[in-house]
């Protein structure tokens, strides 16, 4: 219960006083008696409730009180009144001689005034719960959810919803979370008491509050002003950035008037979800004086955050692009997408104008509620030719967009989202992360310059706050993606997963032994016409390709560190792949690496069904060797390799099949607001 509110009575007067059931009013008794009362006495209608402090000695109703200078009563009323001024409370004052002095009246009218959300998070608006207006993480917190309208009900010129601000179609309304005002009392209102909804000017950045005129059927009270700006639409706009303070209708009886509130923009550095809507019952004061407010109703919601899938949930559909030159390619993921049994869905040429790194323009995740949820797809601020599509082709119905707008120049090749990833449900030292953690690369820690992704997408990222992000050096590579070195793929032992790595270490210990075994005239890239072959022979005399692969490998080795730091992985939960790189001049004069051969890490993940990059590794018994290592090292967890050939479309312009595709995943059972935080 909140603190009594104070109410001045004075002898000899009638004062009129409404008040909320559940609240209580505060009467000092001694700042309103006649001079030199020195006792009172209280009698009141069954409807009204008081107590007098200090209690007094007496225990009989009428008995006459001393009168203290700090006499209080304290007024509570059980039920909603039926008529206003149907209940009344008397104090009479007597002086020594216990003469009568004065009476002071009160002709009181009881609300019942709740405003309710859906705080215990079962989808349902239940009543009054007691901690609707405060928000706590966790199976045992409490606090109602709000989804950022992100997609578009809209079924011409598309836009997302949060970006216009009526509801154009009902089907939109299930993209909101529910509140009700329940209200029970007399028909209306005594003269001049209003209800108001509000909310903070920096909360209505982020949110809008609609109401249903559904219940208007009842309207009897409504002024004319009132009932004129709610006839105009059946979804009225109550609250906004523009109307942070709106007078809501009270209609009499017991009553309950729904609103619908929509989330307008995701967590973000500055802004931790939270958002508080008041309802207040105001109180005339006189003509020309501003109401007060005598009691407020408070309830809080958190914007659900945007949540990302890591590979050991199940897929949805797989996105590829289509151009000029990949037919092979996409053959090979055509097959592979059929034999999984998942959609296939296929970025034409007029929408990707040559673009085919689809992994890098977009992110699949999505949001959640007790009441709904649909997928959000973060679009990239690369920005390549494919920019478009994100937009265009998946932003609809259920199918929510979100985007991080950086400036040109802060943009890099680290912002593409291959090198955004996420990992498997983790414990760690004692932690867990349900949900995952989101990985990223960035430049070495130390390093005073380098590329790193734009500072807009990496608070989105941080301030989502349910998938915690860690940070690995990808700078190291030309692209500079963590896709270029890592993985996850499902496994049915230990945590759940492994993690792959790429391993030029692993590589030239598999070459040795082939070389060992007499296999050291066997050719890498055979079979490809325009590809110079090259013996294991010579691949390892090679001295400054083994110097390079060194490098690699320390930075890689860096990252299994932070790896297995933060993920509480083990060596046993870790795969090194046999993979080699090689360094090369970039743009800006620097050493950096890229993948020497198909870089099979960078594979796509389909449940059990993994699509690699086809090596072309040296030919051991007519079967590529790199290919027989992938299989035995991975048939094992009931995985099945599919080698798709990714080499002259994706791999010489630096990317494999991992780069070229997307997938959106089925959302985790785990339910975000169920974590400890
Ligand atoms: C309720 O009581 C107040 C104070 O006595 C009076 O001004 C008001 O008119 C009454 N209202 C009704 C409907 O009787
Ligand atoms: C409203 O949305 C539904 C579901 O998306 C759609 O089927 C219907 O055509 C839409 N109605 C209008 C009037 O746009
Ligand atoms: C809402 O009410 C609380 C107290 O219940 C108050 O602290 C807060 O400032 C109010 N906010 C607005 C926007 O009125
Ligand atoms: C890059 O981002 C990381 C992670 O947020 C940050 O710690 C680091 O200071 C940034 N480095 C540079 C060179 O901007």
């Amino acid at each position: 219960m909140t603190h009594p509110r104070t109410l001045r009575v004075d002898y000899d007067k009638t004062t009129a006083v409404v008040c909320v059931v559940g609240s209580e009013l505060n009467v000092n008794l001694n700042r309103g008696a006649p001079p030199s009362s020195k006792f009172f006495s209280v009698k009141c209608t069954p409807n009204v409730q008081y107590t007098i402090n200090p209690p007094p000695q007496e225990t009989a109703p009428l008995a006459q009180i001393p009168l203290k200078g700090n006499s209080v009563l304290l007024i509570t009323m059980s039920s909603a009144s039926q008529f206003e001024n149907d209940s009344k409370l008397s104090v009479q004052y007597y002086a020594n001689n216990k003469e009568v002095l004065g009476k002071a009246v009160l002709h009181l009218t009881a609300v019942e005034i709740s405003l309710d959300v859906d705080a215990d998070r079962d989808g349902i608006v239940e009543k009054n719960n007691p901690n609707k207006g405060s928000w706590k993480w966790g199976p045992k917190g409490h606090g109602a959810i709000l989804l950022v309208n992100c997609d578009s009900e809209r079924t011409y010129w598309k836009k997302p919803d949060t970006e216009q601000d009526y509801i154009s179609n009902v089907s939109d309304l299930k993209d909101m979370s529910a509140m009700v005002l329940r209200t029970r009392g007399p028909a209306k209102l005594p003269q001049g008491y209003k209800l108001t909804l509000h909310i903070s000017q920096g909360d209505a950045e982020s949110v809008r509050v609609f109401r249903s005129r559904s219940a208007d059927n009842k309207k009897n009270a409504m002024t004319d002003n009132v009932l004129y700006k709610y006839l105009l639409k059946d979804h009225p706009l109550v609250l906004s950035s523009e109307v942070l303070s709106e007078e809501v209708p009270y209609f009499g009886g017991e009553a309950e008037m729904k609103f619908y509130v929509e989330g307008l923009r995701f967590p973000d550095k500055g802004f931790d979800g939270l958002i508080t809507i008041n309802l207040s019952l105001l109180e005339p004061i006189s003509e020309g004086l501003p109401e007060t407010p005598i009691f407020t109703d408070k309830v809080v919601f958190k914007v659900a955050p945007w949540i990302m899938t890591p590979n050991t949930l199940n897929p949805v559909e797989v996105f590829v692009c289509s151009t000029e030159d990949n037919y092979q390619f996409l053959k090979g993921m055509r097959n592979l997408v059929d034999k999984s049994g998942y959609k296939l869905k296929i970025c034409y040429k007029y929408e990707n104008r040559g673009d085919r790194w689809m992994q890098d323009e977009v992110e699949f995740g999505y949001i959640d509620s007790p009441h709904h949820r649909f997928p959000v797809v973060l679009d990239s601020p690369r920005d390549g030719r494919l920019q478009d599509f994100p937009y265009n082709e998946l932003l609809g119905p259920d199918f929510g967009y979100v985007t991080r707008v950086a400036q040109r120049k802060d943009v890099s090749s680290l912002d593409s989202f291959g090198n955004l990833e996420v990992s498997p449900p983790v414990t760690v030292r004692g932690k867990h992360y349900p949900l995952g953690r989101i990985i990223i690369g960035v430049a070495f820690p130390t390093a005073t310059k380098g590329r790193n992704m734009t500072k807009v997408v990496q608070d989105f990222l941080w301030a989502q706050k349910v998938q915690e992000p860690i940070a690995l050096f990808s700078d190291w590579l030309i692209v500079g993606h963590v896709d270029e070195f890592m993985t996850f793929v499902p496994a049915p032992d230990r945590k759940g997963f492994r993690l792959l790595l790429a391993s030029p270490d692993a590589a030239y210990k598999l070459f040795r032994g082939l070389q060992n075994e007499g296999h050291g005239e066997a050719k890498l890239f055979d079979g490809l016409e325009d590809e110079q072959q090259l013996t294991l022979n010579e691949l390892l005399d090679d001295d400054s390709l083994q110097t390079e692969n060194n490098y690699v490998q320390s930075c890689i080795d860096w990252n299994r560190d932070v790896l297995k730091r933060e993920l509480g992985l083990d060596e046993g939960d870790i795969i090194d792949l046999p993979i080699l790189f090689k360094l090369e001049e970039d743009e800006g004069n620097q050493y950096r690496a890229v993948a020497y051969y198909p870089d099979m890490v960078n594979m796509i993940v389909l449940g059990k069904n993994l699509g690699i990059p086809k090596p072309f590794g040296p030919k051991v018994n007519g079967r590529c060797a790199l290919e027989a290592e992938m299989c035995s090292l991975l048939e094992g967890l009931g995985l099945s390799c599919t080698f798709i050939d990714d080499f002259a479309s994706y791999h010489k312009l630096l990317g494999e099949v991992h780069c070229g595709s997307n997938v959106r995943r089925e959302p985790f059972d785990f339910k975000w607001w169920n974590l400890e935080m």
